[in-house]
């Protein structure tokens, strides 16, 4: 079993059994577990039987338990456009692919086609947890919901509000209406899942440049009755944050746009924060406000680079989003090997924050076990479930993926390569250059088996099912 309990550490409990109950909740960790006596006698000890309680062992070499990825930021409703962005920047890619697609998904076949897909690949790739925008329709939106609780993803998600610059064909008649909209798939999440256990709303104000004050206000409103968590966008494109100063005059800043409308709290999960300005920052630290660093998207849309080793040292909580579809992947892996090369384009000669000292220059560069904390319990925290999921420590949740970087025999990989995936393991690598050649070359081949509390939601079907155990 790999975690990262704190910024920067991995811990490896080599030779360990972690147990979880029916309920999907772990109940010890017990190292110095290496024979089936052991296990029997810790079963012994805590009064179980074998009938009722699993035991899921850690003491093969090839495999390890990793925490499910947690995805801070995601349009599931942008899925079917992964990778299509040409060369746009962010205004003009609202409008020429995004928009149409989230529209379109008024359909609703469309929309189980789509989101089914999405679920499946993020679940594929290791993503136990998700927050989700899904579009402006009530009806999708909810069967977003629905198939996040019957496919067994925990999620957040969100019913998106948008009263104003939006095109004709997709926006919010009213601010009355939006928020009507939000209290109805508020009320269908807890029909279906009713203390939001698995599934929860989340409130949606699109970004600012996309609502008016009275939406943000009712927003804020529903956010004091019902203390849900709220997301949203934040100073990602410089063109984005001249519409924010032209439309919001009276407001200091973008973050004071969220601020002044009573939307930015410990519950807001911000998007992107590029271009944030010192003043900005400290008033997102001082309001315990969460950020979603998402480096694929702000590399394909070239918004820039964001600055996550001073968002740290302010105190702010920091996770990794997808973003998908301003992102290009579904795969947290993928946003955690890019917010570490992300982090060195930062400091290069020519880079963001110009002339560094050499120790400043190390000093903003992100470590391998600094992401992958970011893409567990970083994520956790900014979801506000730090107190269930993103570690395996006694009283969490069993949200776990089951990773393979094992040597693959020579006969399978020439025979079957596609099955194995990038990653090649030699036998000699240290427990660190493992987790080194699994973060750079890893994909979806390496997840064999994913549970989200307790129960197992993905699990790779192999071609060759005897290899392993010769
Ligand atoms: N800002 C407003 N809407 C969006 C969106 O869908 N994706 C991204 N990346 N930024 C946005
Ligand atoms: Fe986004």
């Amino acid at each position: 079993f790999v975690h990262a309990k704190h910024l920067g550490e991995l811990e490896f409990l080599h030779n360990t059994a972690v147990c979880v109950d029916t309920s999907g909740k772990i109940v010890a960790v017990e190292p110095n577990c290496n024979q089936q006596k052991t296990v029997e006698a810790l079963y012994a000890r805590l009064r179980w039987s074998l009938e009722d309680t699993s035991v899921t062992l850690g003491w093969d070499k090839r495999l390890f338990f990793f925490p499910g990825f947690v995805d801070t930021h995601a349009h599931a409703s942008q899925y079917p456009n992964l990778g299509i962005f040409g060369k746009t920047t962010l205004l003009d890619w609202l409008n020429t692919y995004t928009f149409p697609t989230e529209a379109s998904l008024a359909e609703l076949p469309k929309a189980r086609r789509v989101y089914t897909r999405c679920i499946r690949q993020a679940l594929a790739h290791g993503t136990t947890t998700a927050a989700y925008y899904a579009t402006i329709d009530v009806n999708a939106t909810n069967l977003l919901a629905d198939l996040c609780f019957s496919m067994g993803q925990r999620a957040f998600v969100g019913r998106v509000c948008m009263d104003h610059l939006g095109p004709d064909y997709y926006r919010d008649e009213s601010a009355d209406q939006s928020i009507a909209a939000t209290q109805a798939t508020i009320e269908h999440i807890r029909s279906i899942d009713n203390n939001f256990e698995l599934v929860s709303p989340i409130l949606t104000p699109r970004f600012a440049p996309a609502c008016s004050s009275e939406i943000m206000k009712g927003l804020s409103e529903v956010q004091q009755r019902t203390q849900l968590p709220v997301q949203t966008h934040i100073s990602e494109n410089v063109n984005e944050i001249e519409l924010v100063k032209e439309l919001f005059p009276d407001c200091k800043h973008y973050a004071d746009v969220y601020d002044t409308h009573g939307l930015l709290n410990e519950k807001t999960i911000l998007a992107h924060a590029i271009h944030l300005t010192e003043e900005e920052a400290d008033l997102i630290a001082k309001r315990k406000a969460k950020i979603a660093h998402c480096p694929c998207s702000n590399s394909a849309l070239s918004s820039g680079v964001a600055r996550v080793r001073w968002l740290l040292e302010k105190g702010i909580q920091v996770g990794l989003g997808s973003d998908m579809s301003g992102g290009y992947s579904p795969s947290i892996l993928e946003a955690a090997r890019h917010a570490k090369l992300v982090s060195n384009h930062l400091i290069m000669p020519g880079g963001t924050l110009g002339n560094l000292s050499s120790e400043e220059r190390d000093k903003a560069k992100l470590s391998i076990e600094e992401v992958l904390y970011l893409a567990t319990k970083g994520g956790a925290e900014v979801m506000g479930l730090a107190d269930k999921i993103g570690t395996f420590e006694v009283g969490k949740q069993w949200d776990a993926q089951l990773i393979w970087t094992g040597l693959v025999p020579d006969e399978v990989a020439y025979d079957d390569f596609t099955t194995y995936g990038a990653t090649d393991i030699f036998g000699w690598e240290t427990p660190d250059e493992r987790i080194a050649k699994w973060v750079f070359n890893g994909d979806s081949h390496n997840v064999r088996k994913v549970w989200v509390a307790g129960r197992l939601v993905h699990e790779q079907l192999l071609r060759k099912e005897n290899w392993m155990d010769e």
